[in-house]
């Protein structure tokens, strides 16, 4: 089922998420409508947060070299934990919470990260470049952060001069 994507300023998408404690039914119906809910809004990683369940679930669906976004790519993380992290990595993110707009966000480059599958199965990998990236990108929703946050001053207040206009412009 396809899920509604909160925005921002939507205060819901500040909370802290919770572990997950029970790998069943729901949980697996949860990340199917997550799954949906991704592509049908042409996204590539989303946070359970963002469709307002405050649980550490992310799923992430890069696309491939041949510019395809194949299901067999689909990484589905839960109660993720970064337990190593290496280099810097500038890449421009953008986020179905933040509609149309697309910045530069220095993150880590290399992480190491422990989780869990929809089964309950412990899972320790390193990830590189897109992925690494994605994945911080996601584990900052579960923590009650957006990318907005980590931009320059500069750039954040152009930002939220932008947005308000934006808003501005739809009550009209
Ligand atoms: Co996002």
């Amino acid at each position: 089922m396809i899920r509604e994507v909160l925005t921002y300023p939507n205060p819901k998408l500040r909370t802290l998420s919770q572990n997950v404690m029970e790998f069943d039914e729901s949980l697996h119906t949860l990340l199917d409508d997550m799954y949906e809910t991704m592509m049908h809004k042409n996204g590539v990683g989303l946070a359970a947060i963002q469709i307002g369940i405050a649980l550490n679930i992310l799923v992430i669906n890069p696309v491939n070299e041949d510019g395809e976004q194949k299901k067999e790519d689909l990484l589905e993380v839960i109660n993720p934990q970064i337990i190593e992290s290496e280099g810097v990595i500038v890449f421009q993110e953008g986020c179905l919470s933040v509609p149309n707009v697309y910045e530069d966000v220095e993150r880590f480059k290399k992480i190491k990260v422990k989780f869990f599958d929809r089964f309950g199965n412990e899972h320790v990998e390193t990830y590189e470049d897109f992925m690494a990236v994605a994945l911080q990108h996601e584990i900052d929703h579960l923590r009650g952060h957006l990318f907005v946050e980590k931009l320059t001053y500069l750039k954040r207040k152009k930002f939220e001069k932008e947005w308000k206009k934006r808003e501005k412009e739809k009550s009209r």
